[in-house]
């Protein structure tokens, strides 16, 4: 992939990064001070009214009030009525600047026209679902092989948790094996036996409520960039060889949680060669980073062949049931549909999965990534954005860090997913720590920027220059009410 097709114009200083993260944890927490945020939550009650109405109905008959684990819901979650590009208006009226971009499958941004009337142009022809073969499912796995030749096939389903789960089964169905390793902290998906070490590194099944310990029993995982290390991959590697082997390697190539645990540079390249040394399958997972970081995906700026690439998010272009695993041929061939194969082929499913609109939503909104060289853009505003929240965090001298990877960008202030296990305070710290990141999300809307959870931002292709510079005055504001500062 050219750098000129490449949303990441550099990569960040990992060591300096991991470095800044420690100093964060370490150093007491910065809220808003409390006369700014009482202003902040004023905001809400007298400017987000409908929203408030609306969503504590909501509440007597969706648990939580929302169906989003990643919905803003501090202090009442808004009620989106409109979007478009780089904007959503609430119900009240009210305009943000998304650099939520609905978790990330918009690099077009938010309900792109173009996009939005071919899929009508499909919806009058032949609806949204047939249960049959449709021509676009071709056009979208040719378009995905064009981009990946890594994808020689592609199989979509309805998410990036199905994705994941279809691939780890064709990858013991291949090799016979069942072990399967993960990088801590990393997120993919929410089946029986991914929800382990999620979030933090080291946390195991701490979060498996609900999930037999058995589901987990062949989950392990490793914290990101231990290679070499006591409990590194390659250590994990050869304690499996005795116990049957290590089926694959998952992970998300620019580091868990979409980069919040950023890797080296030579991390992938490095958990490629073990893999091949040993026998597993080299899955990335990129739900987030394919299309969005070029039309190559991490693999393609890595240069970074895997057996296996979960997908998501873009691959139906911010439209529903996205998801699929794509790869090499003789693995993907285990899959093969229709109702004479059977035996030792690898059974996933959906009656929904690769319908003519997703299959068309993802492929002209590809066709369309091509011809505006939107992930390029995306992560050109990623980088302004970067730049102007620096010099803000320079200018208040404030503990906490930025950084981006292309249209992925990290403004840590709270630091919550960053916080050691093994820290004797880890639980009272990252329960303090999230409801700083509530509040900074908060604060953030009231300032009229949408945020993902308070500290991550996708950037689209609808960030002008203009968007970027209104958002770093919203994000000055709010940074300058941080307590200590001035
Ligand atoms: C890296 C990664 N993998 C998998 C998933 C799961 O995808 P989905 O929400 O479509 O099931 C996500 C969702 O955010 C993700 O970020």
């Amino acid at each position: 992939m050219s750098a000129q097709e490449c949303a990441i114009s550099h990569w960040p200083d990992t060591d300096e990064l991991i470095a800044k993260a420690k100093r964060l944890v370490n150093s007491p927490p910065r809220p808003i001070r409390r006369d700014k945020m009482q202003e902040y939550l004023d905001f809400f009650e007298t400017q987000c009214r409908g929203s408030k109405v609306v969503t504590a109905e909501a509440a007597k008959y969706i648990p939580g009030g929302i169906q989003h684990n990643l919905a803003f819901n501090h202090p009442f979650p808004l009620s989106i009525a409109r979007t478009d590009g780089a904007y959503l208006w609430d119900v009240d009226g009210n305009r943000y600047i998304d650099f939520l971009q609905a978790g990330g499958p918009t690099v077009l941004g938010s309900n792109y026209g173009p996009l939005r009337e071919k899929v009508i142009e499909v919806l009058e022809e032949c609806g949204p679902v047939t249960g049959l073969f449709h021509e676009y499912e071709l056009k979208l796995a040719k378009l995905i092989n064009k981009h990946m030749p890594s994808v020689e096939m592609f199989r979509m389903l309805g998410s990036g948790s199905e994705g994941a789960m279809a691939a780890i089964r064709a990858a013991r169905n291949i090799t016979g094996k069942d072990k399967v390793i993960k990088v801590g902290g990393a997120y993919h998906g929410w089946s029986d036996q991914f929800v382990f070490g999620t979030r933090i590194p080291g946390t195991g099944p701490h979060e498996a409520a609900g999930i037999p310990e058995g589901c987990l029993q062949h989950t392990q995982e490793f914290f990101p960039n231990d290679i070499d290390g006591e409990q590194g991959l390659r250590a994990l590697l050869e304690q499996n060889e005795s116990q049957g082997g290590t089926a694959a390697v998952i992970l998300e190539p620019i580091g868990p949680e979409s980069g919040t645990r950023p890797v080296r540079r030579d991390f992938n390249g490095r958990v490629r060669e073990l893999c091949d040394e040993f026998g597993a399958l080299l899955i990335f997972d990129e739900v987030v980073t394919a299309f969005r970081l070029g039309l190559g995906g991490a693999q393609g700026y890595f240069g970074v062949r895997p057996d296996l690439t979960v997908f998501g998010k873009c691959v139906a272009g911010g439209f529903p049931a996205a998801g699929g695993v794509g790869g090499r041929a003789d693995v993907m061939s285990t899959f093969s549909a229709g109702i004479g194969s059977g035996g030792q082929r690898t059974l996933v499913g959906g009656t929904l999965s690769a319908n003519p609109l997703s299959c068309a939503a993802g492929y002209y909104a590809i066709l369309e990534m091509e011809r505006t060289q939107a992930p390029v853009l995306a992560g050109q505003a990623g980088d302004k954005l970067c730049r102007g929240l620096q010099a803000i965090i320079d200018d208040l001298d404030l503990p906490f860090f930025v950084y981006n990877h292309g249209s992925i960008i990290h403004l840590e202030t709270h630091g919550v997913l960053l916080v050691d296990v093994t820290d004797p305070d880890f639980f009272a710290k990252v329960t303090r720590r999230k409801e700083i990141a509530e509040e900074m999300g908060a604060a953030y809307t009231a300032e009229g920027i949408i945020t993902l959870a308070g500290s991550r931002l996708y950037s689209s292709m609808a960030d002008t220059d203009d968007v970027v510079e209104e958002a770093v005055g919203g994000f000055a504001r709010a940074l300058a009410s941080v307590e200590g500062v001035g």
